[in-house]
């Protein structure tokens, strides 16, 4: 596709692909489009893991890292990781973990061993977490764009990503942020609308993205929240999108490595059993309803904190519920992030059946349209 995203980045297709799974990074890159890599719940050691796997199976095909990169505040910067996990334990009520451990053990999740991951639970959603990871990826010749989860990027962290060579990329989903992060500098503007998976706004797609595309014009928007076929794709593109921006399409194909049991209840869903929760994250994020985000709203029971202590507090049971998904009651507590195109999703597919029904639903979304017009 003639695109100068697709020219600045390398790749032929401008379909960027969120996952948390090296092997989808790979496939999707191979198959054309751009596979970026989670980084969020990574320690650097097992990040640098996952990029020097990237790096030996990628052949010379571009990909990126999305991490987490929050505004600095006060005293952030000169504060160690530890420090700051024992300052933010000391504020997690005792009644919360009491609270989460109990909605798992009643629901027959059986607990794991301390297995070196995450410290404490404290991911890279702060200052101290996030640039270890932001460093362990830049200096990777393949690696060509970082994108920032949530918020605008600290203008310095932004000018040392460009003084690497690489693109900047940034979410959001309100046009008060696109503005803002088009002023740091950012390259390029994520626009995802409220039905997305994982964290998510208020503004539906399809009216969010044209309202983004027109503010920070000429900066390019990739179109996020809902594209889960070629037909959303070309209705993206129609707006003004420069290209598409996928997550939850990546959940259940054959490459990713959750369990069959978690890729079962997506197949299951329909597009009603989603909900924004604050339950696991503390941020509203889109996953499958059940009754773990029930329990956590219902009256008398303690209230989701704010981000990072509710994911602290959750950590544990994120690892526990992915990794014995099919045991017992796991999935009515699991954590289940993805959009509302879940009730599109049915079967397992390889990256690449991905890429190819996108590509040709697009082309034929295109014909339809065109045939549409009139003779001239
Ligand atoms: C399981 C899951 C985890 C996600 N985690 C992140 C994240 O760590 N960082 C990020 O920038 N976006 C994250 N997102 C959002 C995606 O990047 C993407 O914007 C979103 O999935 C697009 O909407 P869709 O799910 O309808 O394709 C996540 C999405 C899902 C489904």
């Amino acid at each position: 596709m003639k695109n100068a995203i697709c020219e600045q980045l390398g790749i032929e297709y401008p379909i960027f692909a969120f996952t948390h799974c090296r092997d989808v990074v790979v496939e999707v890159s191979k198959a054309g489009g751009l596979g970026m890599l989670g980084a969020v719940g990574f320690t650097v050691e097992q990040l640098i893991e996952e990029l020097n796997w990237i790096d030996e199976h990628i052949g010379d095909k571009p990909y990126g890292v999305d991490i987490v990169i929050p505004q600095k505040y006060e005293g952030m910067g000169e504060m160690d990781a530890g420090k700051l996990l024992e300052q933010l334990e000391s504020m997690i009520p005792a009644e919360h973990r009491v609270f989460a451990e109990k909605l798992l053990s009643d629901h027959g999740v059986p607990g794991i061993e301390d297995d070196g991951t995450i410290e404490g639970g404290l991911a890279g959603w702060t200052e101290a977490t996030a640039r270890p990871l932001l460093e362990a990826s830049l200096g990777r010749p393949n690696m060509r764009m970082i994108a920032n989860a949530l918020g605008t990027p600290p203008v310095d962290i932004i000018e040392e990503i460009h003084a690497s060579g690489r693109l900047v990329g940034a979410l959001c989903g309100k046009v008060k942020q696109a503005l803002a992060h088009k002023k740091a500098g950012v390259d390029i503007i994520i626009a995802q609308g409220y039905e997305g998976g994982g964290h998510t706004g208020e503004v539906g797609s399809i009216v969010l993205w044209p309202q983004i595309i027109e503010a920070v014009a000429p900066t390019p928007v990739l179109a996020a929240g809902g594209i889960g076929n070629g037909k959303q794709m070309a209705a993206a593109m129609a707006m003004g999108a420069a290209g598409v921006w996928t997550g939850s399409l990546w959940l259940a194909v054959e490459e990713a490595a959750a369990e069959p049991a978690q890729k079962e209840s997506y197949f299951t869903a329909t597009s009603e059993d989603t909900v924004r929760s604050r339950s696991y994250t503390g941020k509203p994020c889109r996953m499958l309803r059940n009754e773990w985000t029930q329990a956590w709203e219902a009256e008398g029971n303690p209230k989701p904190l704010g981000m990072p202590l509710q994911g602290m507090v959750t950590f544990d049971a994120i690892k526990r519920t992915h990794r014995y998904a099919g045991v017992g009651e796991t999935q009515q507590v699991a954590f289940n992030p993805i959009g509302q195109v879940v009730g599109q999703i049915d079967r397992v597919q390889s990256c690449r059946e991905v890429m190819r029904g996108l590509l040709t639903e697009y082309v034929e979304a295109i014909d339809r349209l065109n045939a549409s017009l009139p003779d001239v």
